[in-house]
């Protein structure tokens, strides 16, 4: 998109490209905004029940990053309709729908192309009121760094793939994917929250460097405070690595310093490409226990894992 031209200059453009959020958001009315995103991939997971599951819960993901209730969604099916049964595409909508439903909204068209590799995702549609939409600026210096979820999902699907996670690391990693980031967005919406994004692709360091850049902050993190699924380090260490996280290793090398001690393994799954990864919220230190008070409350387990501090925007300091 860098090569494009820019948008068009539009006063109810409140989120555009600028600052790589989560979704796009538009402003109807004074109290009313619109918020659309969309993602989509190829199957994560072996059962296809499961997998339109979980890419259900990372594309309503964004709509919750952004301080947004989801109001509908629609279909994005890739499918090889001649190679696979047509039972295995009716799972993987239904795993789509029942998440869907689960967040309380339904699924209300779609467009399917005959692909040979199957992708599934949606595009949602949600609404915000204009004043109380969280980006990825915004952050101010002193603020904690609550992170919902643990890290190792990119390792441990790889490992599923290659037949080498154990039950323990599969199952946790499956979970994790699955579960909605509602619950964190509820607790997260009263409170003194910053700038908030979820953690995906670019792994926690990766949105934790745009999160910071966009705020015009540095970021320290404390390595041993960051949530792991069980195994990731040890397959991370065996190699068990996506291409993703290798080239958010690379982008991330001049933007992280790293401390001498910390193993590769460890870095490796800091930089670790997420599907359907927790949140990254950055709360004002005041509010930090309550933040993990109101997590709580709802079944989440947050972890404060760092703080933004004053500095080059976007430096990230791993301690
Ligand atoms: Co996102
Ligand atoms: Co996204």
């Amino acid at each position: 998109m860098s090569h494009l031209p820019t948008p068009l200059d539009n006063h109810d453009v409140l989120v555009g490209l600028e600052t790589g959020d989560d979704a796009a958001v538009y402003r109807l009315r004074p109290d009313l905004a619109l918020v659309v995103t969309t993602d989509f991939f190829t199957p994560v997971v072996d059962d296809a029940y499961t997998f339109g599951a979980i890419a259900a819960a990372n594309a309503l993901s964004d709509i919750y990053a952004m301080g947004a209730q989801p109001l509908m969604a629609i279909n994005l099916v890739a499918f090889p309709i001649k190679e696979l049964p047509g039972s295995v595409l009716v799972d993987i909508l239904r795993g789509g729908l029942d998440k869907v439903r689960e967040a309380g909204i339904d699924i209300l068209g779609g467009h399917s192309i005959d692909d040979h590799e199957p992708k599934y995702g949606l595009a949602v549609t949600g609404t915000v009121h204009p004043d109380r939409v969280i980006r990825n600026r915004g952050g101010q210096p002193g603020d904690h760094l609550v992170l919902t979820k643990a890290l190792g999902t990119g390792i441990i699907t790889t490992a599923i793939k290659h037949q080498v996670a154990t039950p323990e690391s599969e199952a946790a990693a499956i979970e994790g994917m699955l579960r909605l980031n509602r619950d964190a967005a509820e607790a997260m919406a009263p409170l003194q929250v910053h700038a908030a994004t979820d953690v995906t692709g670019f792994g926690l360091l990766g949105h934790l460097h745009y999160l910071a850049k966009a705020s015009g902050v540095a970021a320290r993190v404390k390595a041993a405070a960051v949530p792991l699924l069980p195994g990731a380090e040890a397959l991370a260490d065996a190699g068990e690595v996506p291409g993703g996280t290798r080239s958010n290793e690379r982008f991330l090398a001049s933007r992280v310093r790293w401390p001498p001690d910390l193993s590769a393994a460890r870095q490796t799954v800091l930089s670790d490409a997420q599907t359907s990864g927790g949140l990254l919220i950055a709360v004002a230190a005041d509010d930090a226990d309550r933040l993990l008070d109101a997590l709580a409350q709802r079944g989440v387990t947050g972890h404060v894992i760092g703080e933004l501090v004053p500095g080059s925007p976007g430096e990230i300091t791993v301690i």
